[in-house]
Formats: C-alpha cells, sequence, structure tokens
C-alpha cells in the first residue's frame, strides 16, 4: 500500500515504488492517457526534476530549491570541490578508513544522510559491491555514473523516513548547521537500523584551538566562528553536533557507543607526516569555503551587506595564512549498536 502521508516535498518517495509498497487499483489515476503513456510519464518525471534542480541564486552563489528554508551552504561547483577535499581530509584522519564502525564484510543495505556530492555513498558502493547503497540529499548534485549498486534520491532526512526495509549502517558526515531536531533524527537511525545493525556521525564543534601557537580568543577567525556558530543558532539549526551525538545516541537506545575525537590541524604546522598533509588540504578547503560559510548565514541573519562580508573575511583570510596561529579543530567520530534484542 502505497503510504498516503508521504511527504510532498519527497521526489523519491513520489516516483518510486519501494520494496514492499504496492500501488492498489483505486489508486490508479483513471485519467491518465494511455496513448503515449511513455511521452506522459517522462514529462512529469521532467517537471518534478525541474523544479528541484530550479535552484535559487543569491549574491553569486547557488542554493538548493527542494524547501523554502535555505540551508546555509551552497550547492554550486565551488561548494561541491570543497565537499570532495572535505572528503580527502576526513577519510585521511581516519586512516584512510571510510568509517569506524565494526560493520563486518558483509553489509546489505547501506544509508548515507546528506550525502552530498555522493562520494562518501560512491565510495563505500564499491568497497561493498553486493550492497545496496542510498544517498539521500536536499540537493541533486551527485553524478549519474555511479556503480549499479549506489543510487540517491532527492529528500529531506527530518521528514518522516518510509523506507521499506531496515539498513545494516546508516552513516552521516558533517551535518553542522544542518539540522533542526537531532534527538527526532536519532529515533528514526534508530527505528531504520536492522538490530545488531550499527550507525555512525561524524560532525564537528565549530571551534578553532591552539595548545602551542598564537591563536587566541578574540581574532577575525575566532569571530568568525562565533558569528557563524550564533547565525546558525538564529536560523533554529544545530550548529555544533559534535560533542552531542554521543549522549543524543544513547538517548536514542542505541549501545556499544564509541567516540573517537579527532583534532583536525589548519595549516602545514605538524610535523607529523600525514597530519602536515590533512593540514595543507584543510586550509585549502577553509580559503575555499569561507564565503560560501558565511554569505548567506552573514546577510540574512546580522544584516550585513556582502561587501562587508568579503571585508570581514579578508582578516579571516590573513588569520588562516598565518603560519605562527598553528590552529585546529575537532571532528567527533561517533559509532553505535542497535542491540539485537530490540524491537
Ligand atoms: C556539509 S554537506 C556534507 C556532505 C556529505 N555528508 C559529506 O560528508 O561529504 C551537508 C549536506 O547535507 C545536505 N542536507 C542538509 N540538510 C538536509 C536535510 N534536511 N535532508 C537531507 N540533506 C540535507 C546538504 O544539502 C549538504 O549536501
Amino acid at each position: 500500500m502505497a503510504s498516503n502521508n508521504a511527504p510532498e516535498n519527497s521526489l523519491e518517495q513520489s516516483l518510486q515504488v519501494r520494496d514492499d509498497e504496492f500501488i492498489e487499483a483505486s489508486e490508479v489515476d483513471a485519467d491518465a492517457p494511455e496513448s503515449a503513456y511513455g511521452d506522459e510519464n517522462e514529462s512529469y518525471t521532467t517537471s518534478l526534476m525541474s523544479s528541484v534542480r530550479n535552484y535559487r541564486y543569491e549574491n553569486g552563489r547557488r542554493y538548493h530549491a527542494f524547501r523554502d528554508e535555505v540551508y546555509f551552504l551552497p550547492n554550486d561547483e565551488m561548494e561541491s570541490e570543497r565537499l570532495d577535499l572535505f572528503h580527502e581530509i576526513l577519510t585521511r584522519r581516519c586512516d584512510g578508513e571510510l568509517h569506524l564502525a565494526p560493520i563486518g564484510t558483509n553489509p546489505q543495505r547501506i544509508l548515507d544522510l546528506g550525502t552530498g556530492t555522493g562520494i562518501w555513498a560512491v565510495d563505500i558502493g564499491d568497497k561493498f559491491p553486493s550492497a545496496e547503497v542510498l544517498g539521500n540529499d536536499l540537493s541533486p548534485i551527485q553524478p549519474s555514473l555511479v556503480p549499479p549498486n549506489v543510487r540517491f534520491e532527492v529528500d529531506d532526512m527530518e521528514n518522516e523516513w518510509l523506507y521499506g526495509s531496515k539498513f545494516d549502517f546508516i552513516h552521516a558526515r558533517y551535518l553542522a548547521g544542518a539540522i533542526k531536531d537531532w534527538p527526532r533524527l536519532m529515533d528514526q537511525a534508530f527505528k531504520f537500523t536492522k538490530p545488531g545493525g550499527w550507525v555512525e556521525f561524524q560532525d564537528f564543534d565549530m571551534k578553532f584551538y591552539s595548545t602551542q601557537g598564537e591563536f587566541s580568543p578574540g581574532c577575525p577567525m575566532d569571530e568568525w566562528t562565533k558569528l557563524v556558530v550564533k547565525g546558525l543558532k538564529k536560523i533554529g539549526v544545530e550548529p555544533e553536533p559534535g560533542p552531542k551525538l554521543e549522549g543524543w545516541l544513547k538517548d536514542a537506545g542505541f549501545t556499544n557507543v564509541h567516540e573517537k575525537v579527532l583534532p583536525i590541524p589548519v595549516g602545514v604546522w605538524p610535523k607529523n607526516k600525514q597530519l602536515k598533509e590533512i593540514g595543507a588540504l584543510d586550509y585549502h578547503q577553509f580559503l575555499e569555503g569561507l564565503e560560501g560559510i558565511s554569505l548567506h548565514l552573514f546577510t540574512n541573519t546580522a544584516g550585513w551587506k556582502p561587501e562587508e562580508v568579503q571585508v570581514f573575511l579578508v582578516n579571516v583570510r590573513k588569520d588562516l595564512k598565518n603560519p605562527r596561529f598553528q590552529a585546529q579543530h575537532n571532528l567527533h567520530v561517533v559509532y553505535a549498536q542497535k542491540p539485537l534484542d530490540a524491537e
């Protein structure tokens, strides 16, 4: 039975019949033309697809069109490049691993929440060719040429989940600033994880700090993070999920909860070669990302003019480029298991 309470704005849900769902005769549109049915179907799909691709533009950056509220990060080429660079940084920081949860060698169904460019989903699909991998996102910015076991859907993960079956592994990375109701998200993840299955969340707090460098509170780089946190709070999303993940997962009923806090350097200052390379990439990631992270937020929540944002960012960039600052920030990797005896 197709669900009647599917969220209106879930494109995949309105286009595809999932696993154990069937549409009954009473739900058939009697007026649908029988001739040229393929054409009709195609034009319907095309118009739905064009509505989610009818992106909005603001201050020269492109944003998703899937729902009225804007997710604060752009979804254009420049942001996609930054996300792919971040993927490299985060997997390197996890010693080349796509996940730290011990999911075994044969997961069957994997879900990637807020998949972005889909780069993690494609890589996990390559790693487990017999698994079915699904990535969702507000923006259809994923490639169309992907392994046959990987597919993407446009969806808002904060809507009610209507998946036909549960997952062996649910993964979500870098959702800072995206989610309003984390406890509800965790409850939905719990419900849709198979008993004995795993979830993994990798996320941030926003703060830069230094153990030995000259980065100090009150500098433009520090003020920038405070403004980002303030702006995100104003639009009602959680800016710093990283340190809270562990508690939310426990509250949702997960057990075997493990947290690893992995500092990420900004710049080439660490001696350790692996960290030096990660720091070089992270430095570029921030330089590329500063404008995208700040523009929508500062102009919409703090009333700044775009030019004022650009002027402020000049000083933030100076801090980023200062070799004596030796700043770092923390990635929280938290994975947990649904108990075997859970419903
Ligand atoms: C910072 S990006 C991270 C992308 C990806 N997880 C990664 O690590 O490369 C966050 C992504 O979450 C998506 N997103 C934000 N809110 C969402 C929501 N409510 N439902 C689905 N996707 C969402 C954004 O469109 C964006 O692509």
